[in-house]
């Protein structure tokens, strides 16, 4: 196995970290990593909030879902979906009179716009994290950044295009940490030939046979099997329902019509 290989799958989520700093020169090299990340029609659809602040760090931990450890890792990479660079651009540079001289549709970003932007960002974050992995730095991405959305708008000062999509807590593994690898589903439902293969019920049986392990007859939620409990814990969740919410809001800009500039 190379090294790249090796750094990829030995990869963990780290929730707890050494007090120790990481250096600049360490963040650039991420950030540099970050950036060569492939990017649609090389447009850099992102931006990236560094939070070394420990109140910051502290609020956000209670923000997102009451996540202790991110106020405790020493640097917290927030990654943007961000059309917004783009769009003041297309203002500045006259593209709104262009189109009505030329009789061509002008808009504010689509939903459309949103999602190759969200797959930007996202390139760019796990090369972030590969990078970061590769230097000794562990991570954690914290999807909960998607929720709360006026409060983090506001703390953030996020204009309307710039959509929080990703959350990293970064910091060097604790000298006593011992890697556990959490397991994932078998190729054969996970990879198809040709075409998409759509998972019969005895197929669905074994993909989750060793997840249902999991699962405890007296459980809070007075669920039947691994699923109904998994759907109660996640699906059901308070956070879970917060998430609905607040991108829901978030998505009311992304409707591609005219307005004028906030
Ligand atoms: C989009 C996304 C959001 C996540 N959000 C959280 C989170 O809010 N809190 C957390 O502790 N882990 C979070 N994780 C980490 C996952 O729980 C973790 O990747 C998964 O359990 C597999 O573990 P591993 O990364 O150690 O292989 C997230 C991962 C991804 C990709």
């Amino acid at each position: 196995m190379n090294e790249v290989i090796k750094v990829i799958n030995n990869r963990v989520s780290l929730r707890r970290y050494k007090q120790k700093e990481v250096d600049s020169a360490s963040l650039d090299i991420i950030i540099e990593s970050m950036k060569r990340a492939p990017t649609a029609g090389n447009m850099q659809m992102y931006s990236i909030i560094l939070v070394k602040d420990s109140s910051i760090k502290q609020r956000l931990s209670v923000t997102c879902d009451n996540q202790k450890f991110i106020a405790n890792a020493p640097v917290v990479m927030l990654i943007f979906a961000d059309l917004q660079k783009w769009f003041d651009y297309y203002q500045l540079e006259g593209c709104e009179e262009y189109c009505k001289r030329h009789n061509l549709e002008y808009s504010t970003p689509q939903m459309s716009d949103l999602m190759i932007a969200i797959e930007d960002s996202m390139c760019a974050a796990q090369n972030g994290v590969i990078a970061a992995e590769s230097l000794g730095i562990g991570s954690c991405y914290i999807g909960d950044i998607m929720e709360s959305y006026e409060i983090h708008k506001e703390m953030l000062e996020l204009p309307d295009f710039v959509f929080p999509i990703a959350m990293l807590t970064m910091g060097y593994y604790p000298d006593d940490f011992k890697k556990t690898q959490i397991s994932r589903f078998d190729n054969e439902f996970m990879v198809f030939e040709n075409k998409y293969s759509r998972l019969d019920e005895s197929s669905l049986k074994k993909m989750f046979a060793n997840r249902e392990k999991r699962f405890t007859e007296n459980n809070i939620y007075e669920a039947d099997n691994f699923a109904q409990m998994f759907y109660a814990r996640k699906t059901n969740s308070e956070f879970y329902r917060e998430m609905v919410r607040s991108v829901k809001e978030i998505l009311k800009n992304w409707d591609g019509k005219m307005k004028t500039n906030s």
